[in-house]
């Protein structure tokens, strides 16, 4: 039995929560869970917004039952074809023949080429509209939010904005999904964490995308994840709007290295040493080899400066911190204060492999320190003294 949520007069909430997957895309760790949210609207016809893992299907399948009843399903608008979301099309097309699936040129493309389905489409460009009835639908194109094909979906009936993957985030919403029904705190790292891994890349169509809404009044966003924002969606907005605009959140310091006997790591500690004596109070480090790349990313968004160190190993950089210097470069991480530091044996060349990264990124690069073997007390106040002077730039 499911009692379908209702949004607004016309629409209603039929996403489901997945606890199951570990990993989002296979790749991102899920200690919270991620939803598939779709939705519902209705009127003198009913259009279905995206739909869900294709694992998932039955009960969403239920959701749809609960809400229709025998009412046939007019329309499906497909704001994301990545499977999270367009996974269950065919089975939905199977389900109800007649229904006529709404995108743009790019999503038909996909839809081609993943379902084989090339009939009974209705595409739409930037700005064109929809009568379901009393209600009339807009889409709002939004290219590589997060792909070529994403849109969004307007009702300017109640001011609902279907906006796919943006304003989405990882965690599940247990029990209800309005954020005035839920406790939203663990929602917000979990916005952060979802944008530096999902969408970071592109903070330039995030701004192209956020210019467009501002022509819209919107009182509600419906994200195909996580809660539905009524009561804070100025602060949602905000935070995509800083994060898409590579602005650190708050003053401080991620320190991530690598470190296969801890000599790296005593490094490490003493910089964070330097930085607290400096006066700050946000410091974090990270240990590559324990802590996902995507939790590192996170706080890399959200502070102002960064740390990276790595023992030379095989005369390149440990594997695990080459791995996060590249999910760094190609999100175009912007406007962040650094430093590298490495360890050697006999031949160092960690600080010399890191520093290129914050170059290209045009980063405010404050310094190098490197040590051979054991840290020693001459070099532990060059390493401190390196933290101290990080502290300096971010006060
Ligand atoms: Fe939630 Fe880009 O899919």
């Amino acid at each position: 039995m499911y009692s379908p949520i209702k949004i607004t007069e016309t629409t209603h909430y039929i996403g489901v929560n997945d606890r199951r997957k570990p990993l989002f895309e296979n790749q991102i760790p899920l200690p919270y869970g991620v939803s598939y949210n779709s939705y519902i609207v209705e009127d003198e016809r009913t259009a279905l917004i995206d739909t869900v893992d294709v694992c998932y299907f039955d009960v969403f399948l239920r959701k749809i039952d609960a809400v229709l009843g025998n009412r046939p399903l007019d329309y499906l608008i497909i704001n994301h074809m990545e499977p999270d979301h367009s996974g269950s099309i065919r089975l939905i097309r199977e389900r109800y023949p007649d229904i006529q699936i709404v995108g743009n040129a790019k999503t038909f493309d996909m839809i081609r080429g993943y379902f084989g389905i090339t009939d009974n489409l209705l595409e739409v460009k930037d700005g064109d509209t929809l009568s379901l009835g009393r209600q009339t639908l807009q889409f709002i194109l939004t290219p590589m939010v997060h792909w070529p094909e994403t849109m969004m979906t307007y009702n300017p009936f109640d001011g609902t904005l279907f906006s796919g993957d943006a304003f989405g985030s990882f965690g599940t919403p247990d029990g209800g999904i309005l954020d005035s029904s839920i406790n939203t705190d663990r929602f917000w790292s979990e916005m952060r964490r979802y944008y530096a891994n999902i969408v970071g890349k592109y903070g330039v169509p995030v701004q192209s995308a956020l210019n467009k809404l501002k022509s819209v009044k919107i009182n509600t966003i419906c994200s195909t994840h996580g809660a539905v924002w009524v009561e804070q969606k100025e602060k949602v907005i905000d935070l995509y709007d800083k994060l898409s605009r590579y602005e650190p959140l708050e003053q401080g310091a991620v320190i991530a290295y690598g470190s296969m006997y801890g000599h790296t790591e005593e490094m490490a500690e003493a910089i964070a040493e330097g930085i607290s004596a400096g006066g700050v109070k946000n410091v974090v480090l990270y240990d590559v080899s324990k802590t996902d790349s995507s939790f590192i990313l996170s706080d890399i968004f959200k502070y102002s400066a960064v740390v990276i160190g790595s023992p030379t190993y095989m005369n390149e950089i440990m594997p695990a911190v080459e791995t996060l210097l590249h999910k760094i470069e190609i999100r175009g991480i912007k406007n962040r204060i650094f430093a590298a530091f490495g360890s050697c044996t006999w031949a160092g060349v960690a600080p010399k492999r890191i520093l290129p990264v914050a170059e290209n990124l045009k980063w405010n690069i404050i310094g190098a320190v490197e040590e051979k073997q054991a840290l020693k007390a001459e070099k532990y106040a060059e390493f401190f003294e390196l933290g101290q002077n990080i502290a300096k730039q971010i006060s």
